[in-house]
Formats: structure tokens, sequence, C-alpha cells
């Protein structure tokens, strides 16, 4: 049995990862999820496979995200492998506005920064801090954060992507810290890693790039990095790539930053 708990698998990438893993039943799989909402196919998905464990928290949380370890520990009896942080969001409308449009708008800026930090940064640090006793007991123990090209400096200088910003410094930020992460556990065996999934066609991508104008303009800043970009893969090829990384994810690569092809050139 691996055990995998996912956080945001309610839709896009993190549903995907849920579909993926519970396919084997040698697989545990717990989805995280903070509501019902949006969980209607999580929950056909759950009926029909045993192996798929519904768990409701509120990763803004660390008392609820104890309750939530708790509850996985129940089932697994103390221990966690493999650890995905998955759920994220592109921040409020301010997004398109590149750093110098902020000038006199000191609530919007407190407001794009701090919202991305809340929810793509710390809620990562509390929920690994909540599940990391169990992480400890795994075979495996591996935390894998689910980072974005956008919090990438090269990627961010080559296509000239000024927009986004709360949501790239969140991210550029959640790569650092899982890089302390990785190297304050070494000693222990437990390994981190940053991963990019590529352009993936999700609820977010459509929100982001979905308008033919705003996908016309990023294409061609993508094609800066990558002229074979045609648009967004999709969901079940995103994950795939993201498990065979995850499944080679060996304590030399541990705290790196890397692109679902396992490297930290190929952004698509
Ligand atoms: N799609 C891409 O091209 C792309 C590219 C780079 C990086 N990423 C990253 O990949 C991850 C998944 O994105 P996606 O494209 O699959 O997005 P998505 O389709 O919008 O799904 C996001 C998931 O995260 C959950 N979520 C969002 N904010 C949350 C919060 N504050 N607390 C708890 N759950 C929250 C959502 O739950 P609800 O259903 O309850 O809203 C949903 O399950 C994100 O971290 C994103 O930054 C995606």
């Amino acid at each position: 049995m691996v055990s995998w708990a996912i956080t945001g698998a309610t839709r896009g990438i993190g549903l995907g990862f849920v579909e993926n893993l519970s396919v084997d039943p040698k697989n545990q799989v717990f989805a995280l999820i903070r509501s019902l909402g949006t969980a209607g196919p999580l929950k056909e998905l759950a009926s029909q496979r045993k192996n798929i464990h519904m768990i409701l928290t509120d990763i803004s949380d660390p008392t609820k995200l104890d309750e939530a370890a708790a509850e996985v520990s129940k089932v697994t009896t103390g221990s966690l492998d493999v650890l995905i942080l998955n759920a994220g969001s592109a921040g409020p409308d301010t997004a398109v506005l590149p750093p110098s449009g902020f000038h006199g708008k000191k609530e919007a800026l407190d407001l794009e920064i701090g919202e991305s930090i809340k929810n793509n940064l710390l809620s990562n640090i509390y929920t690994i801090n909540s599940f990391l006793h169990l992480i400890r007991n795994g075979q495996e123990k591996k935390v894998i954060f689910i980072s974005s090209q956008s919090g990438n400096l090269e990627f961010t200088r080559q296509t000239g992507f000024s927009t986004l910003l709360g949501y790239s410094v969140s991210k550029a930020g959640m790569n650092m810290a899982a890089a302390k992460f990785a190297v304050e556990l070494a000693p222990e065996g437990i390994k981190t890693l940053s991963l990019s999934p590529g352009w993936v066609n999700t609820d977010a991508a459509k929100a982001v790039t979905g308008d033919p104008e705003v996908r016309k303009y990023v294409l061609n800043m993508f094609h800066k990095v990558d002229p074979n970009v045609e648009g967004p893969a999709p969901i079940d090829e995103a994950v795939s790539n993201m498990l065979r990384v995850i499944r080679n994810l060996t304590e030399a690569d541990s705290g790196k930053f890397l692109t679902h092809h396992g490297d930290e050139e190929q952004w698509f």
C-alpha cells in the first residue's frame, strides 16, 4: 500500500491525481477538499473506488489541518507516504496588472500579494507541518509542491511575463520554503520537490488564458521559451508526467524546482 494525500482535489490537476492514483487498488488516496460544493465528480468517483477517502478541511487553519491529519492517521495507522500540495489560486482581478500598475493603489497591492501569500504559501507550510509526523513514518517520505513556471526567474526573464504578480511571488516563495524543508529534513530521509505542471487545461487555466485575445498574447510570450507550444495539455497527460517525476525523486534532487519533464528548462 502506498498512501497519497492531495490538497485541492475537487477539480483540475488535483482531481486528475486522484483519478490516476486510485486506479491501482494498492494506492490509498486521501482527497483533501475545502467544500463539497464543487466535489460532485470526486464524490461520484469515491463511491466507485473504495481506496479514495474524502476529507473536508481548511488549509488556512492549522487546527483543522491537524484534525485532517488525524483522520488520515486512523486509516493508515500513523503514516503517509506522499503529500501533494496542489491547492492554489491565481489571486484577485488585479493579477492582470504589471508591478508598476499598482502605483497609487496600496490596498490593491496589499491584497494582490497578501491573498496569494496566504493561499499559496502560508497554507502549504501549515499543511506540511500538520502532516509531517505522518510523513516521518511513511515509506516514500515525499512532499510535493505543485508550483508554477510563473514562479521561475529565467522563465519570467525570457518570456517577458510581467503580470500575475502576487501568484508568481507566492509560488517563488513557496519554492524556497520547500527547499528549506528539504535541507532541514534531509537527515531523516524526507524529500521535497517543487514541480511545475506545465500549461494544463483546467478551470484555472481557462480563467487566466481562456479569452482568445489573451491566449494569443500569452502564446507569443510562451513561444520565446518553446516555439512548439500550442495550448494547454490535457489533465491526464500532465498528471502522468508529474507522477513519473515524483516516482523518480531521490535525495539528490530534493528541494529542487523541476518541470513536469523532470528538468529545469522544458516548461511546456
Ligand atoms: N492549470 C495550469 O496550467 C497550471 C499551471 C501552473 C501551475 N498550476 C498550479 O496547479 C495547481 C492546481 O491548479 P488547477 O489548474 O488544477 O486549478 P483549478 O482547476 O482551479 O483547481 C484548483 C483546486 O484547488 C482548490 N483550491 C483553490 N484555492 C484553495 C484554497 N485556498 N483552499 C483550499 N482549496 C483551494 C480548488 O477547490 P474548490 O473546488 O473548492 O475551488 C480546486 O480543487 C495550482 O496550485 C496551480 O497554481 C496550474
